[in-house]
């Protein structure tokens, strides 16, 4: 049939291509690159923003439960990654694994729903960036005006002590709960939030000018960000009072979700944003010098890595304040001011790590987008002017441009809230597809070379897509909305466009002319 929507790539053709590297892009990234691009990718807004949250309204000290759960599931999901990485280093990522395994339209699914985690992921992160820079400039006496600090029509209260806060219905909620009286407090309406536009603006710059000198970059910011966590690992663990781990897992309200095993739960799906990230270092197979041995070495290695900081972090975090002060937006910073005035020199010092860790997150998520939009457009699926490879910097620098525009934008006008939830459904999505395609593949193709081979296959992958599909029934439905019509949208421009340009579809269509 003329529209098989379940055509695949032959296997054979990818590693061709593959192999002939004539795409142009420079292969110059060592394991050590590719470790630190997912340590990079993922250490960033979760641990720094998200876990004192996620503990104080979630799951109390048990938070540390919550990051092992994630990290299981992760672990998971990144097994997956590491055996089809290894087999087939092409750049597309997901995207390119189904197009091999479960046919072009889901591939072009895929794809389609990877925008939501990359570049998505990028505008939520620079958001956190913002927040982060605005307060240590203020820290200095150099004030940035709130109404270009936060997304259009958002709003920000004045806090005595605190500061400009964004006014979240929980933050209303914990300010009335205090006997506030919210509205008689100063409060703006923001316009724009100019320094997440300006930081995906400078990154933008620097990926297109070459992937070596953004893996440097990437180097350098997380030596910063893990150097400064391990600090105040080292440091913090002086200052705990195992009082506060007690009770280790807070009695259930009542209320689903609100501590209690169920709490735990509800915080393991809020902090998988933590450990989003390391399966962009499969977007950047084609640069890497030895892909089939060093891509599951780059994935797993991040990943376990920055699990072990995450889990030891929420451990001493919950150890020196109570769980139920860190409902801020820099709960590391609160661990600090708790340590007492002799170590106030930390607290700058902190606020550059939290800095470094947004800017390389934000980074390596407008690194992969552009790879995924390459190799989508060299398969036929997006206009060809989106694998256009710079000639000087060798780098895909329109689908860079296009993928910085519209980061910007939505960074500029969008909340983190609505950004965030959509960043973790689209890459739960992403996650349980390639769980499911080992499968597949194990079936179709069991003769292939397996570098790199998931241990007890059939039951991680499904355990892997499992967990993922709990996470996502457990996210609003205004998200699962969002969703569909993001998905609609990518339907009507497979069907009027991907669709009739699909390179297979013309090969294997002029083949059968030729029989
Ligand atoms: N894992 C990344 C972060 O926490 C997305 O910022």
């Amino acid at each position: 049939m003329g529209n098989n929507l379940f055509l695949t790539k032959s296997l054979t053709d990818l590693m061709q291509e593959a192999k002939d590297n004539k795409s142009g892009l420079k292969k110059t990234l060592t394991k050590l690159n590719l470790t630190t691009l997912g340590i990079g990718a993922i250490i960033g807004a979760g641990i720094f923003v998200l876990t004192g949250q996620a503990a104080a309204q979630y799951a109390g000290p048990a938070i540390v439960i919550s990051f092992i759960i994630s990290g299981i599931a992760c672990a998971f999901a990144g097994l997956c990654y590491a055996e089809f990485a290894s087999m087939i280093p092409i750049s597309g990522s997901a995207y390119t694994y189904s197009y091999a395994t479960l046919g072009e339209f889901l591939a072009w699914i895929i794809g389609w729903d990877l925008i939501l985690e990359y570049l998505f992921a990028a505008s939520t992160v620079s958001v956190g960036w913002s927040g982060y820079v605005v307060s240590f400039l203020h820290d200095f006496g150099i004030h940035i005006p709130t109404v270009f600090t936060a997304a259009t029509g958002s709003v920000l209260v004045e806090l005595p002590k605190v500061g400009w806060q964004q006014l979240t219905s929980n933050l209303s909620a914990s300010l009335v709960e205090q006997g506030v009286n919210v509205a008689a407090l100063p409060h703006v309406t923001a316009i724009i939030n100019l320094p997440a536009m300006f930081i995906i603006a400078a990154l933008t710059s620097l990926l297109i000018i070459g992937i070596r000198e953004s893996a440097n970059f990437n180097n350098i910011m997380v030596i910063v960000k893990v150097s400064v966590i391990i600090l105040f690992i080292a440091i913090g663990i002086a200052f705990v009072h195992a009082g506060n781990w007690h009770p280790f897992i807070p009695k259930n309200t009542g209320v689903w979700g609100h501590f209690g095993w169920s709490g735990i739960l509800r915080g393991a799906g809020v902090i998988f944003f933590a450990y989003i990230g390391f399966d962009a270092v499969s977007t950047a197979a084609q640069e890497a010098k030895n892909p089939q041995r060093d891509m599951p070495i780059g994935i797993l290695g991040s990943l376990s890595i920055s699990t072990v900081l995450y889990i030891l972090v929420a451990i001493v975090l919950t150890g020196i304040v109570s769980y139920t002060t860190l409902n801020v937006s820099d709960p590391v910073a609160v661990g600090v001011n708790a340590m007492g005035e002799g170590m106030f020199w930390l607290r700058p010092i902190v606020k550059i790590a939290a800095i470094a860790g947004l800017s390389s997150v934000i980074l390596v998520m407008l690194m992969g987008q552009p790879r995924i939009f390459y190799s989508m457009s060299k398969d036929g699926l997006l206009p060809p002017v989106f694998s256009k490879v710079h000639r000087k910097y060798k780098t895909p620098y329109v689908s860079t441009i296009l993928t910085g525009l519209v980061a910007i934008v939505l960074a500029g006008v969008l909340p983190i809230s609505i950004l965030g939830e959509l960043v973790s459904i689209g890459t739960l999505l992403a996650f349980a597809i390639v769980c499911a395609s080992i499968i597949v593949l194990r079936k179709t193709r069991p003769d292939l070379e397996r570098p790199f081979r998931t241990p007890f296959v059939p039951l991680i992958p499904i355990l892997g897509a499992l967990i993922c599909f709990i996470q996502m029934a457990a996210l609003p439905l205004d998200t699962w909305l969002r969703l569909f019509i993001w998905m609609a949208i990518g339907f009507v421009i497979y069907f009027t466009y991907g669709i009739r340009h699909s390179k297979q579809r013309i090969l294997n269509k002029s083949a059968k002319q030729g029989l």
